[in-house]
């Protein structure tokens, strides 16, 4: 019976080394290992021996059991190991390749537009201060002598959120003026602030008229400001946005909350003045609304105009882009294609 010990031996062996998916491996293990495998066959045969050889035969089976068992652990391993090495060698990845570029974002036109007027107002000593989109009817309006049922209201297109005629008006600011009041009410002169922001107009959009777009506002209140005050801010402001060689120019305008009023232009950048498609043959610009702060602005915010004047301007902010970028149609800014937002990499 010690033959048929090593007879099992060296079949488990045999096939131990043949074995090469798990599933193989558990078939040998039942075979050689399990409750009716070889192994255990032979020992349930002990019984028919003679007493003497029973404890040898017995030994050795058990010797070989334990063999077959650490046989077994070991090639389990080896073929775990085997399986990994391949997976890994499968799924390689080759570290030298390069990598693929994060996409990055621009700011949009009009932020970028925003920090470039607004850093050179900061530089000439303008606050940069922002104010609310919905707007009551008082500061759009009122406080900035346009009172209800005046002419100069429909200068402006309105999105009204209460009834025009209700108790207290509400709308989405049609410009950036309204400001102008809100900051007199908390700030006493001197006063020189700078106010970005989007503003609203109940309009039919075209290549130049969106009904959400952005301007700037520009007030600057003290004892003894004059026109010439005004005149060389936008003149510094013009050469450091346009060109150091621009001139301006003043005509007369008329907005409620100024005067005089002034529509300020600035000299063609492209043609120098000559005349071109730019300027429409005119060689001038028109780039902003400005003029005096009336002296019922500044009663309105309780300012004495008999000691404090002021000026105030404003421009729109898109026309800027428009301008300098020669862009022909407004609602480019908000028309969400990446690959107009894109050509403006600041
Ligand atoms: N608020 C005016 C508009 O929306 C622009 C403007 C004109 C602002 C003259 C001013 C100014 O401060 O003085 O058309």
């Amino acid at each position: 019976m010690l033959d048929q010990v090593r007879a099992i031996a060296a079949e488990a062996h045999r096939h131990l080394a043949q074995a090469t998916t798990e599933q193989e491996l558990e078939l040998w293990r039942t075979r050689f290992l399990g409750r009716k495998g070889a192994l255990n066959e032979l020992l349930r045969g002990l019984g028919t021996l003679p007493a003497d050889q029973r404890p040898v035969v017995g030994a050795e089976a058990n010797r070989l059991k334990r063999e077959l068992e650490a046989a077994f652990e070991q090639r389990r391993e080896a073929l775990v190991a085997r399986a990994r090495a391949a997976a890994l060698e499968a799924d390689r990845v080759d570290i030298t390749l390069p990598g693929r570029p994060p996409v990055i974002g621009t700011l949009h036109p009009t932020t970028q537009m925003i920090r470039r007027i607004t850093e050179i107002f900061a530089s000439l000593g303008f606050d940069i201060v922002t104010g609310p989109e919905v707007e009551w009817d008082y500061y759009n309006f009122e406080a900035l002598n346009i009172p209800p049922g005046h002419p100069a209201r429909d200068q402006w297109d309105t999105f009204w959120i209460t009834p025009e005629d209700s108790e207290r008006p509400m709308l989405l600011r049609t410009h950036t003026s309204p400001m102008q009041v809100r900051i007199m009410e908390k700030q006493k002169p001197p006063v020189r602030v700078v106010v970005p922001g989007r503003v609203y107009r109940y309009e039919a959009t075209d290549a130049t008229h969106e009904s959400v777009f952005h301007q700037f506002e520009g007030l600057a209140v003290d004892e003894g400001v004059t026109m010439a005050d005004l005149n060389g801010t936008i003149y510094t402001f013009a050469r450091r946005m346009f060109g150091e060689r621009r001139r301006i120019r003043f005509r007369c305008d008329f907005f409620p909350f100024v005067e005089p009023g002034v529509d300020v232009a600035v000299d063609c950048w492209v043609c120098e003045g000559a005349g071109c498609t730019l300027c429409r043959r005119s060689g001038w610009i028109e780039v902003m609304g400005a003029g005096m702060v009336h002296p019922r602005v500044l009663e309105y915010a309780g300012i004495d105009p008999r000691r404090y004047t002021g000026f105030a301007f404003g421009g729109g902010v898109e026309r800027f882009s428009m301008l300098l970028h020669r862009i022909d149609d407004i609602r480019l800014f908000y028309g969400n294609d990446i690959r107009f937002l894109r050509q403006f990499v600041a």
